[in-house]
């Protein structure tokens, strides 16, 4: 594979740390922010997670615009607009969001709407539709998982259509992503590991990818190898913050690498599950990836044995022979897997989910095949091919 050219784009500033909420008000100062709103949902007020980081706006006299705290799992372009409004009668002049996937992408549609004007989100949709910087975002993920606090899109849900609109540009960005293990302390076991296969997978694939470059390469790898060393000790020991921060932190590099290398076949399967049986994006990728490693290896071989240093270690590199390597890596991906199915329940088949039924498999494979992610994938897939990873994986 020979690519003559490519791109590299990460603008947002990380602030990282044990510590990182209290550098809150100097981050927001410095972009002019005099009083932000926050973007919540119910179960991260319910958890105690918005507490902290107002105590650090309050300690600096930062007045609070106000907390929305109803962001549905599935959000709508009625909440987007409901929020703007919010935003707007408050006098608010930046976001706070504090969440996972969801809130995530809900604050970055807000954030058009308050910065361009206007009710009419989808107007934006299209490639090109947004010219200059938006509104001052910052992001505190808490979980260590989808990355979306560094990438450039947005999937909202039209309340007309029920269809699931992306949105994509650099000006969707975050300024400030937050990093801090007070965020992700209080995430449950399954819920830890189905958000952290899901950056695993954003690492592999971008490796893997026909996108891939040296520069996202340096960041999945690294978050490869942060996670093999991290997760097995967060499982242990939860309330291990220099463990957490260190997942977040692969969660965050791992962004970064597929927001500029894309991901492929794993997530083009598991959006279309997602989407049909409503099972959980990270428990969907940790059950495909496997197979779909087994089923890239014929083009993949030698990126898939390169990987095997992150995931395993030296040792384990240094004594697995070269054309062996790539299998191992696969072995040890699988291995890992059923671990987590011990340790945390974590299903490892389709079945297992008790989500998806068997009747269902083909109206997935029909929609993967459809699914833009394909098009990074190194190994095109038919439909009947990827019925048959379903079948694998039920
Ligand atoms: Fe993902």
């Amino acid at each position: 594979m020979s690519r003559s050219y490519y791109e590299f784009h990460s603008s947002v500033k990380i602030v990282a740390g044990t510590e990182a909420l209290e550098h809150m008000p100097y981050e927001l100062a410095s972009l002019g922010v005099k009083k932000p709103l926050i973007i919540t949902d119910a179960g991260v007020v319910s958890v105690g997670l918005v507490e902290p980081v107002k105590r650090s706006l309050v300690v600096s006299e930062v007045p609070i615009a106000g907390v929305y705290s109803d962001v549905p799992p599935d959000s709508s372009t009625t909440v987007v607009t409901n929020i703007a409004k919010m935003y707007r009668e408050s006098s608010a002049d930046g976001i706070i969001a504090i969440g996972g996937g969801s809130v995530i992408d809900t604050s970055k549609a807000v954030n058009i709407l308050v910065s361009e004007g206007g009710d009419d989100l989808l107007a934006y949709s299209g490639a090109g539709a947004l010219t200059r910087r938006l509104n001052p975002l910052f992001i505190l993920p808490t979980t260590a998982g989808t990355g979306s606090e560094v990438t450039r899109v947005a999937v909202i849900r039209d309340d007309v259509s029920g269809r699931k609109v992306p949105f994509a540009s650099a000006f969707l960005m975050p300024d400030v992503a937050v990093l801090d293990p007070r965020m992700t302390l209080t995430l449950p076991p399954h819920i830890t590991a189905a958000t952290v296969m899901d950056a695993l997978t954003h690492a592999v694939e971008s490796f893997l990818g026909t996108a891939k470059n040296p520069i996202s390469d340096a960041y999945s790898v690294a978050a490869i190898k942060s996670i093999q060393e991290n997760l097995p000790v967060t499982l242990a020991e939860p309330n291990n913050a220099h463990a957490r921060l260190k997942l977040a932190e692969a969660a965050c590099m791992a962004g970064v690498a597929f927001s500029n290398s894309m991901v492929g076949l794993v997530h083009a399967i598991g959006h279309s599950i997602g989407a049909i049986t409503h099972s959980p994006h990270g428990v969907c990728m940790s059950i495909m990836l496997p197979y779909v490693l087994e089923y890239n290896v014929k083009e993949c071989n030698d990126n898939i044995a390169e990987l095997l240093l992150p995931l395993a270690g030296s040792e384990v590199y240094s004594q697995t022979a070269a054309d062996q390597r790539a299998s191992k890596a696969i072995e040890v991906i699988k291995t890992l897997r059923d671990e987590l199915f011990e340790k945390t329940g974590l299903a490892r088949t389709l079945s297992e989910t008790g989500k998806v039924d068997e009747t269902q498999l083909e109206d997935i494979a029909r929609m993967s095949i459809d699914d833009g992610a394909l098009l990074y994938n190194r190994v095109d897939a038919s439909y009947e091919q990827v019925l048959g990873l379903l079948k694998a994986a039920w």
